[in-house]
């Protein structure tokens, strides 16, 4: 992994928690040793999120798990990038497969987002990746390439945006991709995006891995060479959170 490429580990506690039991992960994370070479990231419920901010340690970054693509108006239920900055959140998660599946959000929406998120100086975890059906059709580079345009097209600053590698069928199922399984398309991520927008962001855009990582597993797929860090699910709501952060010591 090149040295211009902090290694990045977020986590997305999805629609899990409450005061109380977040009050005690973030208690166990304040008092976790992490290595200080990793940029680390918790993605809390929005309503949480000034709640997370407020109790977490400065060594880690809060994100939002989603936003719309306006600053403020009649959008009942949503929340802009500019909410999450006033509650001092410097991240959001834009297109997660639960997003994409299971509330139909369109490659055109989640553009609209980070284009939207990158205007008001927030750092974008932008999430890409296929379906059981479509690796099995041999169609994972297509299904990529395509969200990853989508993405691409709205980014003018890429020091902002890292991007995220999540197979769907292996998110919340147990079944992690192996080490070369996830190298394979962050290779050609990379090269993706070397030829099509330039060798500079290939060589310094964060592609990070997420689905069922775990302590167990993290450490082999942190030492691919151009995996650079996790979106972890379960496993960030758990101590274990802190042994991948610290996978790459
Ligand atoms: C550049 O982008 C196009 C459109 O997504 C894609 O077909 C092509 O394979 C990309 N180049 C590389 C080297 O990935």
């Amino acid at each position: 992994v090149s040295s211009r490429r902090k290694f990045f580990v977020g986590g997305n506690w999805k629609l899990n928690g409450d005061k109380k039991s977040l009050g005690e992960l973030i208690s166990t994370l304040n008092g976790g040793k992490i290595n200080d070479q990793t940029e680390v990231v918790c993605g809390a419920p929005s309503i949480y999120l000034d709640f997370a901010r407020q109790k977490l340690d400065a060594k880690y970054a809060v994100s939002a798990q989603n936003c719309y693509k306006v600053a403020k108006g009649a959008f009942t239920g949503e929340i802009s990038p500019a909410m999450i900055k006033d509650v001092g959140v410097t991240w959001v998660i834009l297109g997660h497969s639960e997003r994409r599946h299971v509330f139909g959000e369109s490659d055109e929406l989640i553009g609209q987002k980070v284009a939207h998120a990158l205007e008001e100086g927030i750092g974008v975890i932008a999430c890409i990746g296929e379906k059981l059906d479509e690796r099995e059709a041999g169609i994972t580079e297509k299904v990529v390439f395509e969200q990853t345009k989508a993405i691409a097209n709205n980014v003018k600053d890429w020091s902002k945006v890292v991007l995220a590698y999540e197979p769907v069928w292996a998110i919340g199922t147990g079944k992690t991709a192996t080490p070369q399984q996830a190298q394979e398309v962050h290779e050609k991520l990379r090269a993706w995006l070397k030829t099509n927008v330039s060798e500079d962001v290939a060589k310094s855009t964060r592609i990070i891995y997420g689905g069922s990582v775990t302590g167990g597993t993290c450490k082999e797929l942190a030492s691919q060479g151009d995996i650079d860090g996790f979106l972890v699910g379960g496993a960030s709501l758990k101590a274990e959170f802190i042994d991948i952060i610290n996978a790459k010591n």
